[in-house]
């Protein structure tokens, strides 16, 4: 029987995209055939051994090309990001269930099931580009959103906070209106991949309140004050950014008063 932090390490630690995507999608199906344990008795490696791919190159977000939709070249470019944010989006869900010991099993087998549904999203992006002539890693990408994983790697009420529950969670706020440029130009195959994406991302945001609440819970914590808490610690520039899509947040396990408090306060 396998076990499920050694497929987090060889995923972690691995500079090959598709042997990392493989092994992804093995501990997934291993999980659902019963042939994955989930006991925690290697030591956990320091989150700076985690390993990119040479490309794409990593740029700061400030040195990043703009580009727009409209622009020629602009909807490869902003798929190319996409694709880097799926990317990243594997290694941000393994690396949560390797680095987070002692938690139920349910912890284990969600993160891993959103490690899978990342890497998914990631091919079908990848070969949407592919089908614009392009590949991913053709294009420099951005590399603030392994920072957010850095920054909370010895704090798991942070990394839920932060991950899911903020750039996660930006996703369900953006997503729909660019959904809806794509259809105003009749880009079904963007449409269709973006809405299943959409569809699986309330997903990964719910887990990460329930994940949240139940660490808050174990702790004494009252979550919605822990929250702004540790938005105000580790979110640069103060707090998220609106408009928030509040129908999808509420379904993802936000509260009507974060918000509120998100839409309302400044900091
Ligand atoms: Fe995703
Ligand atoms: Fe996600």
């Amino acid at each position: 029987m396998k076990n499920i932090f050694e497929f987090a390490e060889a995923c972690l630690h691995n500079p090959s995209i598709d042997e990392m995507l493989s092994l992804t999608h093995q501990a997934w199906h291993a999980l659902t055939t019963g042939d994955l344990n989930l006991l925690s008795e290697q030591p956990v490696a320091p989150i700076s051994s985690v390993c990119f791919p040479d490309k794409p190159i990593l740029l700061a977000p400030r040195d990043m090309p703009k580009r727009k939709l409209g622009s020629p070249g602009g909807v490869a470019a902003f798929f190319h990001s996409i694709a880097h944010v799926e990317f990243v989006a594997i290694y941000l869900a393994w690396d949560i269930l390797y680095r987070f010991r002692g938690m139920p099993d349910q912890f284990y087998q969600d993160w891993l099931q959103v490690a899978d549904e990342e890497s998914q999203h990631f091919e079908l992006i990848r070969r949407h580009l592919q089908t614009m002539g392009m590949n991913y890693g053709d294009l420099p990408a951005h590399n603030g959103l392994w920072d957010h994983a850095k920054d909370t790697a010895n704090n798991l009420l942070a990394r839920l906070a932060m991950v899911p529950r903020c750039m996660e969670a930006r996703g369900l706020d953006v997503t729909p209106t660019i959904i809806k440029k794509f259809e105003h130009v009749n880009d079904i195959a963007s449409v269709t991949l973006l809405t299943r994406i959409l569809t699986d991302e309330v997903g990964h945001v719910e887990r990460g309140s329930y994940w949240f609440k139940t660490v808050c819970a174990q702790q004494n914590l009252e979550p919605e004050a822990k929250y702004r808490d540790l938005i105000k610690q580790f979110y640069l520039g103060g707090k998220p950014k609106g408009p928030f899509n509040r129908e999808m947040r509420i379904i993802a396990g936000f509260s009507n008063a974060e918000l509120d408090w998100l839409e309302n306060t400044n900091l």
